[in-house]
């Protein structure tokens, strides 16, 4: 599915004639499995789905940066100098965020006009942040020649992310957003910042993606608060056990957790817990799907929400009520996608059965919370790509 109106053709209904301008597009993303993992410097398996954001960017003589985003349909213009650079709230952040990153590389020769538009749900969990950063730093890069791409550039968004909006993230996102291959999902380790691609090629299987409608602002949720307890229980475990070397999470194994279950503080213990096994079940899951046993990959997706929800503690009542709906009513398996605390639920359905379940979750979760539920299916894609060089 593409944005009804594509973002150079906005541009000139915006700003007027102009320039042929750069568009570059960036896909939202569905983790398959390993929530929370990545800032432990784990492992994660996200897939990009056919939903993007597209920028349409061209020159102006002056140094100011005009945008206009559709989605908002807002204008926000600033001054092209670095000190003005101040966090506004809102998605203007998102532009001012890349371009502060930016300033460090070139002096802007000359501003910009940006027209913004997209069809990733906003704040759902499925990383239209992600994706409007990584699309504004490739467009933004051709746009003024910068020798900026792969892990740097994924880098580089990240950092606008959390050093200017104010979202401590880990990398996934962004890293999905840019390498994303069709029909596959990434193994990415977050320690050695590699990935190999997994084939999703699976016969009878539909990813459909079901909205709890609830909406949190990563931001102001406990996200940074979990992040945190991350930290804690790894410095915790680093002095019980100086000589296991314990860096982060990812240095830590189901043994050792067992050995201090009833020493170490409950809250610490579980989380860790959530994210040690958490970090088992992705590679579980890699290796099930190299063999095409999705049955199996159905059954790690239940006992990853299960853990998001007893041991990390990032779910809701709306997101366990659609996750256990689909067990049962036949999805081969069903979890909360993303930071948690709200947002969307991926559901692995038989291709056969995906209309008659989607209508009967959708009834039923009107019927339990009393407004609807947002779904749509969604089919793993391609990563950044810049359609016009301008
Ligand atoms: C958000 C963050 C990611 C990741 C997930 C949880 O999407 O942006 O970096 O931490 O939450 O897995």
């Amino acid at each position: 599915m593409t944005p009804s109106m594509g973002a150079a053709e906005l541009l000139v209904e915006k700003f007027g004639p102009g320039p042929f301008p750069v568009v570059a597009r960036a896909p939202g993303r569905v983790n398959l499995i390993g929530e929370h993992t990545d800032y432990n410097e784990g492992y994660v398996l996200p897939f990009a789905i056919d939903r993007h954001t597209e920028v349409a960017l061209r020159p102006r003589e002056d140094m100011r940066a005009s945008a206009y985003a559709a989605s908002f349909d807002e204008f926000f213009s600033v001054e092209l100098v670095p000190k003005e650079f101040r966090p506004q709230g809102g998605w203007p952040d998102y532009l001012l965020g890349i371009l502060r990153e930016l300033s460090a590389y070139i002096d802007f020769p000359h501003g910009l006009e940006a027209a913004i538009v997209g069809n990733v749900p906003l704040g759902a969990g499925l990383s239209s942040s992600a994706s409007l950063e990584v699309a504004l730093a490739v467009g933004l890069a051709r746009l003024y020649g910068l020798e900026l791409w792969g892990l740097e550039l994924v880098r580089l968004c990240q950092r606008a992310e959390s050093g200017f909006v104010g979202m401590p993230c880990g990398i996934m996102d962004q890293y999905a957003a840019y390498f994303a291959e069709p029909n596959r999902a990434l193994l990415l380790d977050t320690r050695a910042m590699e990935h190999q691609a997994v084939s999703l090629e699976l016969s009878d299987v539909a990813f459909l993606v079901i909205d709890s409608s609830v909406r949190r602002t990563l931001t102001n949720s406990g996200y940074a608060e979990r992040r945190h307890e991350c930290e804690e229980a790894a410095r915790w475990l680093a002095e019980r056990f100086p000589e296991r070397g314990i860096a982060s999470l990812r240095d830590v194994d189901e043994g050792t957790l067992a050995a201090v279950s009833s020493k170490m503080p409950k809250q610490l213990w579980r989380r860790a817990k959530h994210v040690v096994e958490e970090n088992a079940r992705v590679l579980a899951a890699a290796r099930a799907l190299g063999k095409g046993d999705v049955e199996t990959v159905g059954r790690l997706l239940y006992a990853s929400h299960r853990s998001l929800r007893d041991l990390f503690e990032v779910s809701t009542p709306e997101l366990d009520f659609l996750v256990e709906w689909g067990l049962e009513h036949g999805a081969l398996g069903a979890r909360l996608v993303g930071g948690g605390f709200g947002g969307v639920t991926l559901h692995l359905v038989p291709e056969r059965t995906k209309e008659a379940y989607l209508a009967g979750i959708k009834e039923a979760f009107r019927r339990a919370f009393g407004r609807p539920a947002p779904c749509w299916e969604v089919h793993p894609g391609l990563g950044a790509k810049v359609l016009n060089e301008g």
